[in-house]
């Protein structure tokens, strides 16, 4: 695997659909800057995508999400557990169609045969039948792709009306399967992420900003 230590994330950024920079990303991006956020840990939490920027991309994809569905009755957004819980939050209050939110679980990272066999293992499903329903996957963020690989083929099977997925963060370069996403935030580098959702060790999701977590010893 390729190291982009040395690229600003600047320049990897991207909004998928300008395939440009996405702006101002590069605005709160020290690098190597010591945590704000924790402190005494020998890590480093460098911000890539701040509030701000995710705010506005979360209302533009609402607004494409409504504007693509303006003959759908009701939308089921299904959020993926644990990590999509902000990201949904924001994105269904955005949203004006009418819409019902579920979740479900599957296992993680921090399942080891998962992450050895890119194996993934539902351990909460959703609470109503989706047949017939227009439903869209909410993701934090697809990295090889097996998890959302695996929802799409097991929520597929039941019939929905019609079955997308979007997820704020894809990381492009760490692709394993060929998993369609119908709407994405943001492409970034091969870096872990945390916050607004996302963890490490259940650590940091509730920061505003998305950061870069790097380990200093
Ligand atoms: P995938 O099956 O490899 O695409 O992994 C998807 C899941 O891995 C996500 O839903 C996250 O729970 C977790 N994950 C992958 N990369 C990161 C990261 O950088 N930060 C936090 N969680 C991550
Ligand atoms: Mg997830």
């Amino acid at each position: 695997m390729r190291s982009r230590d040395d690229e600003p994330f600047h320049a990897c950024l991207r909004s998928p659909e300008s395939n440009q920079a996405s702006p101002g990303v590069s605005t709160r991006c020290r690098k190597g800057a010591r945590s704000r956020y924790a402190p005494g840990v020998p890590e480093t939490l460098e911000p890539i995508i701040t509030e701000q920027q995710i705010a506005e991309r979360v209302a533009e994809l609402a607004a494409r999400i409504d504007a693509d569905h303006a003959d759908v009755d009701e939308l089921v957004l299904v959020g993926v557990l644990k990590g999509s819980f902000v990201f949904l939050a924001d994105l269904a209050r955005r949203i004006t169609l009418p819409r019902r939110i579920e979740f479900l679980a599957v296992s993680s990272y921090g399942d080891r045969e998962a992450e050895e066999s890119g194996a993934v293992r539902l351990i909460m499903d959703v609470r109503h039948d989706i047949a017939g329903k227009a439903v869209i996957v909410v993701e934090d963020i697809v990295d090889t792709g097996h998890t959302l690989s695996y929802l799409m083929r097991l929520l597929g099977a039941r019939g929905p009306a019609s079955l997308q997925a979007i997820t704020l963060l894809r990381k492009p370069e760490r692709a394993e399967v060929d998993v369609p996403v119908d709407y994405v935030g943001f492409d970034i580098p091969d870096v872990w992420v945390v916050g607004y959702g996302l963890d490490f060790a259940e650590r940091h999701r509730t920061l505003p900003d998305i950061c870069a977590l790097r380990r200093t010893r």
